[in-house]
């Protein structure tokens, strides 16, 4: 199993990224020029890309406008799943959030997407609300906190 790497996202990776994004999000994609615009505005956002075997592997990014911070996305292509690469990624945002000040930080995650959910629950977010047909299809977001102050 090979090891990999966290490091922070630049315009750069957007190259590698989006094709990943299209590829884990068909439903929900977000456009390309949407990464550039978020790794640009640093003073509100942090991303970062997970590397192994010398590629792009995962990625994610949040944003904090205080007192809250927001998980913006998260992903890891299936071939590198269960390494322990989305809980490297999520720790970072815990931390920098933390970091940052922030009183809790939120994210949205599909009602049919339960192992994500589980990576969340593990970690202390608890669901705080549910958004009815959020998603294309009409599935359902819960959303979810994790308290830091
Ligand atoms: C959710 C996601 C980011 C997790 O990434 P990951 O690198 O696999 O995460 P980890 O390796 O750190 O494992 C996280 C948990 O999933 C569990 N897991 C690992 N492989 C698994 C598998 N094949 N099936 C089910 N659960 C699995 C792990 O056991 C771990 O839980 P634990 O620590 O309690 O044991 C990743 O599955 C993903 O990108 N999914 C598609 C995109 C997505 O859904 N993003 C979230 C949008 S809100």
């Amino acid at each position: 199993m090979s090891a990999f790497e966290l490091r922070e996202m630049t315009a750069d990776d957007v190259e590698q990224v989006y094709p990943l994004e299209t590829r884990l999000f068909p439903e929900d994609a977000w456009p390309r020029d949407m990464f550039e615009a978020e790794v640009a505005q640093t003073d509100t956002r942090r991303y970062w890309v997970a590397e192994a075997d010398g590629r792009v592997v995962g990625y994610a990014g949040m944003m904090c406008v205080l007192p809250i911070a927001d998980v913006q996305t998260i992903a890891v292509v299936p071939e590198f799943e269960g390494r322990g690469i989305g809980t490297a990624l999520l720790e970072a945002m815990i931390g920098e959030s933390r970091a940052r000040g922030a009183d809790n930080l939120l994210l949205e995650v599909r009602e049919d997407n339960p192992r994500a959910q589980q990576l969340y629950t593990r970690h202390g977010f608890e669901q705080i609300h549910v958004r009815r047909n959020y998603y294309p299809g009409g599935v359902s977001a819960l959303i979810m906190e994790l308290r830091l102050a």
